[in-house]
């Protein structure tokens, strides 16, 4: 049985944690986790925040902001703390913050923060209209307000790097290649 979908949803409502032991099949040569694995993590709690705010199901659009700081080691704890920072008409912007603890010494080390877009489809693959969001708190209006700004920043980013990318002349740009660690050999 469905129910008509209301029209806003508190943050509370979407909020979630999804915690994973980091085993051995998870890292890289050097004994660290692959990068991948914190993706594919980060991909699927953006994906239940934002599908549970929705009401439906949620593709991935973009992501930002992922830098990996401090690496994540075999035996930490790993939690990614999700929710929905902001909301447009049928796009969902995901925080996520993830946190690696060593559970022997209980110290947390906070790997990165980043932001999934994610866009809301109905049963036909078509965007649909997701609930406003209730901004139950003062630090989840900061957030929905460094939505707005990041939004911004970004568009206004692309368009400048479009720009630049539109207008390059290779051989006028030759002398950029100084002092990087390349050779021309055509
Ligand atoms: C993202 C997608 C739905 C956009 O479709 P569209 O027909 O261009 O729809 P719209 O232009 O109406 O955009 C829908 C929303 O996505 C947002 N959007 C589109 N491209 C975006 C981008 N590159 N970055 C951030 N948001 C984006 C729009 O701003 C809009 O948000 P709003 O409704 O809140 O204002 C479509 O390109 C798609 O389905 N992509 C594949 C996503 C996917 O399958 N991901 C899984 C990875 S394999």
């Amino acid at each position: 049985m469905s129910f008509p979908k209301p029209d806003f949803r508190p943050v509370s409502y979407s909020r979630v944690t999804l915690t994973e032991l980091m085993i051995p099949a998870y890292a890289n040569f050097g004994g660290k986790i692959h990068g991948g694995i914190l993706l594919s993590l980060m991909d699927k709690v953006a994906y239940a925040a934002a599908s549970k705010h929705a009401g439906t199901y949620c593709v991935t659009v973009s992501v930002d902001g992922v830098n990996f700081l401090q690496p994540v080691e075999v035996g930490e704890l790993v939690s990614l703390l999700a929710s929905v920072n902001y909301v447009g008409k049928t796009s969902l912007l995901v925080g996520i913050k993830v946190i690696a603890e060593d559970v022997r010494s209980g110290t947390v080390k906070h790997t990165n923060t980043s932001y999934f877009t994610m866009v809301a489809k109905d049963d036909l693959g078509q965007p649909t209209l997701v609930p406003g969001l209730t901004l139950e708190t003062h630090e989840d209006t900061r957030r929905f307000l460094e939505s707005i700004k990041r939004r911004e920043f970004r568009e206004r980013s692309r368009a400048e790097f479009d720009n630049a990318l539109s207008g390059l002349a290779v051989q006028q740009e030759l002398h950029l290649l100084h002092q990087e660690r390349c050779q021309i050999a055509y």
